[in-house]
């Protein structure tokens, strides 16, 4: 069974088959997945999807894209979802992005920190967006010690990947791992220990090889399993079992 620890399927991209798309999953070989929010809005959706299904866990919280948002309602209604709802089980995706830099830095800096203040207070784990922004987003963190995640779709070198390990974080890896100019997501991988990885589709975007460009889904996760049993030399089976557990470890889900 794979856990698709990353997956919008809240995200309009699944408006016109959304149901008939969850129904066929399990048959895909998807046990479990995780559906975070992207603003308060996507936050409700996810946790709706969360409520309905059994097998789908979701998580609260702002994009960087959506950081000004984030003001005291924002981090209220949060608090109330988070508290309200057992299947909601991270704060996230939360960060930093300076690629694309929709929102000024300083106010997804600000975002970002009041987020992790709220994971702290609500002593959950946390999901991070973050692009082109590592030492920011380093340096905010070394004032949360206390607090876990992952960071998804991970982009940054070896190095700050095993920083983060170190911290006691987990690294997202996506389709990314099955691109034809993977190298360095590759050598990342081979670094990470497996009790740290975690896989992800990041759907709609990000479709693996050989579905590249074609709107990603779910139960193409399997392709991130078999290029990381590739690279780490274990079967399948192994790969698929170990990122499964460290999912639930990371979550807090516990699998009877
Ligand atoms: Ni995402």
């Amino acid at each position: 069974m794979l856990f698709d620890s990353h997956a919008h399927l809240d995200d309009r991209a699944f408006d016109l088959d959304r149901s008939e798309l969850i129904r066929t999953l399990p048959e895909r070989g998807i046990g479990l997945l995780m559906d975070p929010g992207c603003s308060l809005a996507s936050s409700y959706a996810a946790a709706a999807l969360a409520e309905e299904t059994p097998w789908i866990y979701a998580a609260a919280g702002s994009h960087p894209d959506a950081a000004d948002e984030v003001d005291e309602e924002t981090l209220d209604a949060y608090r109330t979802l988070i508290r309200g709802n057992r299947k909601v089980k991270a704060v996230g995706e939360i960060g930093l992005d300076y690629h694309y830099e929709d929102v000024p830095r300083e106010i997804q800096k600000a975002a970002f920190r009041a987020q992790l203040d709220l994971a702290a207070e609500l002593d959950m784990p946390v999901i991070v967006h973050e692009r082109e922004a590592h030492q920011d987003a380093l340096e905010i963190l070394d004032d949360y010690p206390g607090l876990r995640g992952v960071f998804h779709c991970f982009s940054g070198s070896k190095e700050m990947a095993l920083d983060l390990v170190r911290r006691g974080w987990y690294v997202g890896f996506t389709g990314v791992l099955t691109f034809k100019n993977a190298r360095r997501a590759i050598e990342v991988a081979s670094a990470v220990p497996l009790d740290r990885i975690l896989m992800e589709t990041d759907c709609p975007y990000m479709a693996p090889e050989p579905f590249r460009g074609k709107r990603n889904d779910p139960g193409y996760v399997y392709r991130v399993a078999e290029t990381l049993a590739q690279i780490k030399g274990i079967s399948f089976t192994a790969a698929a079992d170990a990122t499964y557990r460290n999912a639930c470890t990371l979550y807090g889900i516990r699998e009877e």
